[in-house]
């Protein structure tokens, strides 16, 4: 049976990773959360793997709050980029194949096409940077990796995200204002989840680095009347196009990654 971590399993790809599994009885799980294994401490980090047998660690432990980061870039690039290398030191040591979480904000967005693994990253927010450099240590450290950029994560359960604040706002807001100016692909965690789980089940030795998202393209506008019109919402709230959604983090324009592997086409 395989020994496998999952790291910053509060999150929602972590819950989503803890109720994917609970349907199949081959993987000797240990979640653990931010309390119970912080990846910017490398002493706690020696000290927990110190006794174990890992196979796999997912790590799904981030700083995902991409305003926030602009205001104190250090505490993002403390757990992305830092937290990340002393993950990507143990694994090393332990013989670990790491499966680490990155995101389309490694790019710029000025590209017209849909972003490829091998197109060259600039990203233009320090979210955005702080991934980006952890992406870097994890392929200087390890050779046994797969890095899986995936973009607008959203869970109809778990979590903060675009899916439940539309919802949250229809049920008391009149009108929703939302942007069209930035496009890309809404990714379930759960999809993502057994696309993780399917990596370890294959014995995949196909390491590096991926594209996976839902497919579908979209912009925020579009995601936001999908979502009402699953949640029979639409009559209920007025939604209003925006060009100008003030944020403080600049948002890349096309977050469009070509996904070629999809959990829906990957069934062999
Ligand atoms: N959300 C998106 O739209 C999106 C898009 C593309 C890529 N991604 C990537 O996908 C991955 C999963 O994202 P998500 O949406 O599931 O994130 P999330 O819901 O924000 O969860 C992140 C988890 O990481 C934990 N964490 C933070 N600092 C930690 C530390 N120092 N040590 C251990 N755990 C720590 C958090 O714990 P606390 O709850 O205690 O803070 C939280 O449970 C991340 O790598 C993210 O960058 C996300």
């Amino acid at each position: 049976m395989k020994s496998v971590l999952v790291t910053g399993s509060n999150g929602q790809l972590g819950k989503s990773i803890q109720k994917v599994y609970k349907k199949s009885a081959k993987f000797d799980f240990t979640f653990t959360t931010s309390k119970e294994l912080d990846i910017t401490n490398p002493e706690l980090i020696q000290d927990f793997f110190k006794n174990s047998n890992f196979d796999y660690c997912i790590n799904c432990a981030a700083y995902t709050n991409v305003e926030q980061a602009e205001k104190e870039p250090e505490k993002a690039f403390e757990v992305n980029a830092e937290g990340v290398r002393n993950l990507a030191n143990v694994c090393k040591e332990k013989n670990i194949i790491l499966i680490h979480i990155s995101t389309d904000y490694v790019f710029d967005g000025e590209q017209i096409e849909p972003y490829a693994v091998n197109d060259v990253p600039n990203p233009i927010n320090e979210y955005g940077k702080s991934k980006l450099k952890g992406e870097e240590y994890i392929q200087e450290i390890l050779t046994a990796f797969f890095i899986i950029r995936t973009s607008w994560l959203y869970n109809k359960e778990f979590g903060k995200n675009f899916y439940k604040t539309i919802i949250e706002k229809a049920e008391t807001e009149e009108v929703l204002y939302i942007t069209d100016v930035q496009k890309g692909c809404p990714t379930n965690t759960e999809n993502l989840a057994l696309f993780i789980l399917k990596l370890i089940v294959s014995n995949d030795t196909n390491f590096g680095i991926f594209h996976f998202t839902d497919h579908e393209v979209m912009t925020w506008y579009d995601f936001a009347k999908r979502i009402l019109i699953e949640n029979k919402m639409i009559n209920k709230v007025k939604l209003e196009k925006v060009k100008n959604y003030r944020t403080f983090a600049a948002r890349p324009k096309n977050s469009t990654l070509a996904s070629e592997t999809n959990i829906l086409n990957n069934e062999n």
